[in-house]
């Protein structure tokens, strides 16, 4: 038995439409290869076997990879998917870390990289239209000299997608000031399962003319349709910032820092909290550049100097009576990226912290109320320790998002079991803390037991929509709230044996 089916067997299943293997004939193959050409479409081993994969901890197994280079493209590959009910995955960069651009039934892989074109940056509307495989820094770079941007700073932002930052409403360092990728999508273009073209949204700031057919794409994970082209509201960028590095001798107590911070009131520009295990890591990994301690957090404040000025002494005053032990404070742009850089390689320095064990995703970015942080930290330190698992804590918890890593010898079933109740458990504590299982990096695989316990009520309604939109379930099948126990294709990307 894979170890997968552990996660599975315990997992309700939705009916949608079932969908059976597909076996697909050299006829269909050569009209999918027509329409996109011989540099768009592979069904060799290599490309499949990579295509297989995401960040993620899972693999799947997909049949043909296509990349299309326009909206015409996709409907027409569309359309014959749908008349050969083929499951069609849809991909950015790769970068999710829950599994949701795995092929999870086979079929095609329709990676959208090869549509990367800004088609207009219109500052005056405040707004820029782009193709779905523009690479998030590349827009930032192309609206910089506009002194705008687009704000929501995913970790993986010099590779991810802004289709796949669409498909899972993904954030980052920057969203408890400036909002998520749904902050900003004003309008898109997305081709249904059954091939028709539909433009949702408009190119206005404001938009009350009926559903809003946008917004349902975000976060959608590639179940309801392939995204195209997407409007997205830009901002000015602010003219300055300043950061504060806090030193703290409990977690909690840094938790506490910055439920007082919010309550101030004060927003910053991204608050970044870290346990000792990611400071270890780090310090290991890039030779000691953070301050070695129980906890720290990183704030940045921005926009007008004299209001930066003003609001770091306010982080320095709630920070120093929360019990912060060291108050370190830059306006040195190498500075402030170095600790920055530090605070993004806690995911990689994780994994070489110690020989033979791998950082694995699976309780990886739980969102919670700001002031249930301390409560939170605790809790998941808690019951890590109890399953004896190693926890690494960290994240934007100003908008009380947190991501935790287990460190486990994944080629050691007892300690994948550890790990899993263990992810179990901080899923169900965040949902008894009013809290929701995933903050930035959506469902996809990981997260659907426990997505469809907090959202228990929505389900089924969600399920309607699919069913209208996708009613042969061709699209991403088996992600979110549905999973078929029987003909999925997938496993776990580690070696692991059972004993
Ligand atoms: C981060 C990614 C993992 O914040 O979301 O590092
Ligand atoms: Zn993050």
């Amino acid at each position: 038995m894979p170890f997968a089916s552990l996660l599975v067997d315990r997992i309700p299943i939705y009916p949608v439409s079932s969908i059976v293997a597909v076996m697909m004939d050299q006829e269909i193959v050569d009209r999918i290869s027509s329409i996109v050409g011989d540099k768009g479409f592979s069904a060799s081993k290599a490309y499949t076997y990579a295509y297989s994969f995401d960040a993620s901890i899972y693999h799947g197994k997909a049949d043909m990879v296509i990349q299309p280079r326009d909206v015409k493209q996709v409907s027409e590959i569309m359309c014959i998917a749908y008349e050969h009910r083929i499951p069609v995955t849809p991909r950015g960069s790769g970068t999710g870390l829950c599994g949701s651009a795995i092929p999870l039934k086979g079929g095609i892989v329709m990676d959208m990289s090869r549509m990367n074109h800004i088609e207009r940056i219109s500052v005056e509307d405040l707004l820029c239209v782009v193709q779905p495989g523009v690479v998030y820094e590349d827009l930032n770079r192309a609206l910089e000299p506009y002194g705008f941007f687009f704000p929501p700073s995913p970790g993986s932002g010099e590779a991810c997608q802004v289709g796949g930052m669409v498909a899972l409403n993904a954030s980052g360092m920057r969203a408890v000031k400036y909002g998520a990728t749904r902050d900003y999508v004003l309008g898109l273009t997305f081709v249904k399962a059954n091939g028709d073209i539909v433009h949702a949204g408009s190119g206005t700031l404001k938009d009350s003319s009926g559903y809003q057919l946008a917004r349902l794409m975000v976060g959608s994970e590639g179940t309801l349709g392939i995204i195209t082209e997407v409007i997205l509201r830009i901002t000015p960028r602010p003219k300055t910032s300043a950061m504060a590095l806090l030193a703290f001798d409990e977690l909690e107590t840094a938790g506490e820092f910055v439920a007082a911070l919010i309550a101030e009131p004060l927003i910053p520009s991204s608050l970044e909290l870290m346990d000792n295990v990611s400071i270890d890591a780090v310090n290991k990994a890039m030779g000691n550049p953070l301050p070695d301690c129980m906890a720290l957090c990183m704030v940045e404040v921005d926009g007008e100097p004299e209001m930066v000025e003003k609001e770091l002494i306010t982080v320095e005053r709630v920070a120093r009576k929360a019990g912060a032990q060291e108050v370190e404070l830059s306006h040195d742009r190498k500075v402030m990226n170095s600790w920055t850089s530090s605070r993004k390689s806690v995911m990689t320095a994780l994994s070489s912290l110690r020989p033979g064990y791998s950082s694995v995703s699976l309780a990886d970015d739980m969102v919670l109320p700001i002031s249930k942080i301390p409560v939170a930290v605790k809790a998941f330190q808690e019951i890590s320790s109890r399953h004896g698992v190693i926890l690494a804590t960290y994240g934007h918890a100003a908008d009380g998002n947190l991501h935790t890593k287990m460190l486990i010898d994944a080629r050691d079933r007892e300690q994948w079991l550890a790990a899993e109740r263990t992810a179990r458990e901080i899923f169900q504590t965040t949902i008894r803390l009013g809290g929701s299982v995933s903050g930035e990096h959506g469902v996809g695989i990981s997260k659907v037991p426990d997505f469809m316990g907090e959202r228990s009520t929505a389900i089924s309604t969600m399920a309607e929509i699919k069913r209208a939109m996708d009613p042969y379930n061709i699209l991403n099948p088996g992600k979110l709230f549905q999973w078929e126990r029987e003909s999925s294709l997938y496993g776990l990307r580690y070696p692991c044996e059972p004993r």
